[in-house]
């Protein structure tokens, strides 16, 4: 078994993906959160990480601060916890390509749709206004370009007639605690990785809708 993985996590908000990796550490993912950094001072993922004695650090855009320069200063504070690998649980930034560049193969995010389909924001709503039957949530490699990366987990769930965004937000959240983790103890296991731009497991190729068992 590999040393454990030593993972950083990027929040901007409520952090239940973080603490769903939190709680899967407890559980044997293999991986150590070693620092949580947030872009917002009052996110409550802070607290979550209290809780859990993990560290914690804010990095505050500044007024008329450019991107490269903001994500200079997000680098630096990442690389205090010497991060094999660092995970985007809900942080509401576009990076930078010199930022993702320097993370290539180390860094996954988590998004709320079933990718390629509604990238960027408000994804649940634009599901239900295309009257879509599925929604669902993709784990993905971040590449410079916005949720572009290649998949490895995706997770569907149901949209129903009477759901709202919040409902069906819910829905997914559920789903995302689930194949989160999973994912980071794949990653801490060795047994993930990007190669030119493409996602394997275990040595196989994942498709484009991630990883699906035979
Ligand atoms: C999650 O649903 C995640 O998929 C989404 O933010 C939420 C964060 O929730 N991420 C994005 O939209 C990134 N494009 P959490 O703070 O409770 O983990």
């Amino acid at each position: 078994m590999p040393a454990s993985c030593r993972v950083v996590v990027l929040i901007s908000g409520n952090g239940s993906n973080l603490q769903a990796i939190l709680d899967g550490c407890d559980d044997n993912l293999n991986a150590e959160v070693v620092g949580v950094i947030s872009n917002k001072p009052d996110a409550y993922g802070l607290i979550r990480a209290h809780y859990s004695e993990i560290d914690t650090s804010c990095v505050i855009a500044r007024k008329g601060e450019a991107r490269e320069e903001y994500d200079i200063r997000l680098a630096a504070c990442i690389e205090k916890y010497q991060p094999d690998l660092i995970v985007l649980a809900g942080f509401m930034r576009i990076l930078s390509d010199d930022f993702v560049g320097r993370y290539l193969g180390k860094m996954i995010n988590i998004h709320p749709s079933l990718l390629p389909k509604y990238t960027g924001l408000n994804t649940h709503q634009r599901a239900i206004d295309a009257k879509d039957k599925a929604h669902g949530t993709s784990v993905h490699f971040v590449i410079p370009e916005l949720d572009a990366g290649p998949v490895v987990l995706q997770a569907k769930v149901p949209i129903y007639a009477e759901d709202d965004a919040e409902i069906l937000a819910e829905r997914v959240h559920e789903q995302e605690h689930a194949i989160y983790p999973l994912v980071v103890k794949w990653f801490s296991l060795g047994r993930l990785e990007m190669k030119q731009n493409q996602a394997y497991l275990d040595g196989a190729l994942i498709g484009p809708n991630g990883y699906a068992p035979d």
